[in-house]
């Protein structure tokens, strides 16, 4: 049976890929590695953490002793890489933070994995999962390509882009087989409320101020979380070793037309005179050093693989919205305690 490693498995991206790989690959055994940081909650997994091919480890890729000894006891045959400090606000708050567990947290992951296998990578695979914001900020048009530069602006891209250097760098340096995927914006259900759509959904629907930062003007494309999962498995199974593919949906948002959407929609859901939500839209302060535009080309991943979007942006909206109005629970959760003093020290009341 294949031992696959997933890290940050009890994270919003994370779960979504694990739940699809435990449930579809019976023949493979999943472990699933997660420090269990304010984002990564295992309510996220609940329905598969009774299946035989599924097992929860609870540490910190930070942890050189811990991280050997897990490999040397595994040896794991592939890796799924996505533990990470992943919200860009925090990043600007508390960059060491990021540098640690990005960068510091995958050289570790890959010391483990390379002394694992030593000269003989057969059949092996460390899959890095990165964003598109190592690419930096587009003007008006262009897209993001496999090839384009890196040009990271925030502490949170830097420290991405650094972990993919360093991914490349053990790939021609000591044979390490590769792949890594830079995605667009993902949504969809168990997202930590710190990020732009349910933030705004668990704002409206509590009637509070929607802080939209600057002009609002800023474009981001968006991706629906069981797509990346479904690219994901593709590129782990069929996708070209020391390669990359980008990943997005073709869906380019400015966000206030975005939030606008949102607006009416939750109106809809919540039985508002339309209208009524978009009077909580409040702009505030900008994000410092704030990329202006993202959009991925996923032409490459579409030619070589065939993997494209299964759902439209209006489908994948729709179960969104739906899955955080019927999951009060899991808001209220994880908006207590730590995410109340977050909020204040971001936004003030
Ligand atoms: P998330 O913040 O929701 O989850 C991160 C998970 O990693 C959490 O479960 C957390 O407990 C765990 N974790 C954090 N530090 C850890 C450590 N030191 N040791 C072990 N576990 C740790 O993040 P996400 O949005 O699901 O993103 C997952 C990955 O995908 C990240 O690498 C991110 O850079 C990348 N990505 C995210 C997006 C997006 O839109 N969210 C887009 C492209 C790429
Ligand atoms: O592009 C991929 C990246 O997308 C991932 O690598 C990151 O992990 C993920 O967090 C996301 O980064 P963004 O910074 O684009 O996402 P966020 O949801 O924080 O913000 C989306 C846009 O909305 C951005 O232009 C900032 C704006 N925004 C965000 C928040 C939280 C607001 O206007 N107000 C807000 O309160």
């Amino acid at each position: 049976m294949k031992k696959i490693l997933i890290t940050g498995g009890a994270g919003f991206i994370g779960s979504h890929v694990v739940r699809l790989f435990v449930n579809k690959y019976p023949e493979y055994h999943i472990y699933n590695l997660d420090a269990l940081t304010y984002a990564g909650n295992l309510e996220n997994i609940r329905d598969i953490e009774n299946k035989p091919n599924y097992t929860f480890v609870k540490g910190d890729i930070k942890d050189i002793p811990f991280i050997d000894s897990l490999f040397e006891q595994e040896k794991f045959d592939a890796v799924i890489h996505l533990a990470a400090e992943s919200h860009v606000d925090r990043s600007i708050t508390n960059p060491n933070e990021f540098i640690e567990t990005n960068v510091v947290g995958t050289a570790n992951l890959l010391n483990a994995f390379r002394d694992t296998w030593k000269d003989n990578f057969d059949g092996k695979l460390f899959y890095h999962v990165s964003t598109d914001e190592v690419y930096g900020s587009l003007g008006k048009t262009g897209l993001f390509k496999e090839t384009t530069s890196y040009d990271p602006q925030s502490p949170y891209a830097s420290s991405k882009a650094a972990s993919d250097h360093f991914v490349r760098a053990y790939g021609n340096t000591y044979g390490l087989p590769f792949v890594i995927s830079n995605c667009s914006n993902n949504y969809g259900a168990n997202q930590f409320p710190e990020k732009l759509i349910p933030l705004f959904i668990h704002n409206i629907k509590n009637n509070k101020p929607l802080p939209v930062y600057g002009d609002g003007k800023y474009t981001r494309d968006w991706l629906y979380v069981v797509d990346h999962a479904k690219a994901i498995d593709e590129i782990f199974h069929k996708g070209k070793r020391q390669d990359t593919y980008n990943i997005g949906g073709f869906n380019e948002w400015t966000n206030i037309d975005l939030i606008l959407l949102l607006c009416d929609l939750m109106d809809g859901r919540l039985k508002r005179t339309k209208g009524d939500s978009a009077k909580l839209i409040t702009y505030v302060k900008d994000r410092a050093g704030h990329d202006r535009r993202y959009a991925i080309d996923a032409n490459k991943l579409n030619k070589e693989l065939g993997w494209k979007p299964s759902v439209t942006f209006e489908e994948g909206l729709a179960k969104t919205l739906d899955w955080y109005l019927d999951n009060e629970e899991w808001l209220e959760n994880v908006t207590s305690g730590a995410y109340q003093e977050y909020y204040k020290k971001m936004y003030g009341e």
